[in-house]
């Protein structure tokens, strides 16, 4: 499988963060799982459909407090054919996009599947937002936002419908997803009040903080 497994080091040797957290992006494939992820990471976007082979990877931080967090994103394959591949990935990640395309009723009725393959292969508090990607395409829409935001609620999840082609709710799911990892990790720390610090309320963004003052005696 070594065609498949993308390794982290093509990111260089960066250590320059507080925390990592892997995210895992899946859905039928077309959903636009890898669009979705180009315009978060790039802003870029193409029409040409190039169908993922395997899994790949992009690296983004964002700043929150503090705090650095680098997000390390896997764009999984929509195709059946590498699910064993992929499903490998699922164990050490933090959250989830579970992507569905609104002008596609097939891709609306696997997310309970993918639901159930987060439950099987994933860890247990790992966070889970339902997209409902191609919003842009409101003309052939078969599925409604209700319907959508309906399913959401049942299994637990957020919910956003985006466009990563108008650039729609892209960057508020990943920014609403860390949140809610942010929560989840201070729930567990909070037996601990010496690691718990910042306000759980602050923003995220992408800008970096301003530069602390060092704070020594000389
Ligand atoms: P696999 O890699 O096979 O799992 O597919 P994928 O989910 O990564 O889909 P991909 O991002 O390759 O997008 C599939 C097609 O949908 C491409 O032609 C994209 O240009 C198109 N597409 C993706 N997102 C959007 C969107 O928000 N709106 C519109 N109109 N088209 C989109
Ligand atoms: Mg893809």
């Amino acid at each position: 499988y070594d065609l498949f497994m993308a390794a982290p080091q093509k990111d260089g040797s960066d250590q320059n963060f507080d925390y990592m957290f892997k995210l895992l992006i899946i859905g039928n494939s077309s959903v636009g799982k890898t669009s979705f992820l180009f315009r978060y990471a790039d802003d870029s976007f193409t029409s040409a459909f190039v169908s993922t082979v395997g899994i790949d990877f992009k690296v983004k931080t964002v700043y929150k407090n503090d705090k650095r967090i680098k997000l390390q994103i896997w764009d999984t394959a929509g195709q059946e054919r590498y699910r064993t591949i992929t499903t490998a990935y699922y164990r050490g990640a933090m959250g989830f996009i579970l992507m569905y395309d609104i002008t596609n009723e097939e891709s609306f009725g696997a997310v309970q599947d993918w639901s159930t393959q987060i439950k099987t292969y994933s860890w247990d508090n790992a966070q889970v937002i339902l997209v409902g990607n191609k919003c842009d395409m409101d003309e052939e829409r078969v599925v409604s936002v209700d319907n959508g935001r309906l399913l959401a609620e049942q299994l637990g999840f957020e919910f956003f419908e985006t466009s990563a082609k108008d650039n729609i709710n892209v960057k508020q799911t990943f920014e609403r997803l860390v949140d809610i990892i942010c929560d989840k990790m201070s729930d567990s720390l909070e037996s601990d009040p010496a690691v718990t610090t910042g306000s759980p309320t602050a923003r995220l963004t992408e800008n970096p903080p301003p530069l602390q003052q060092p704070n020594c005696g000389c």
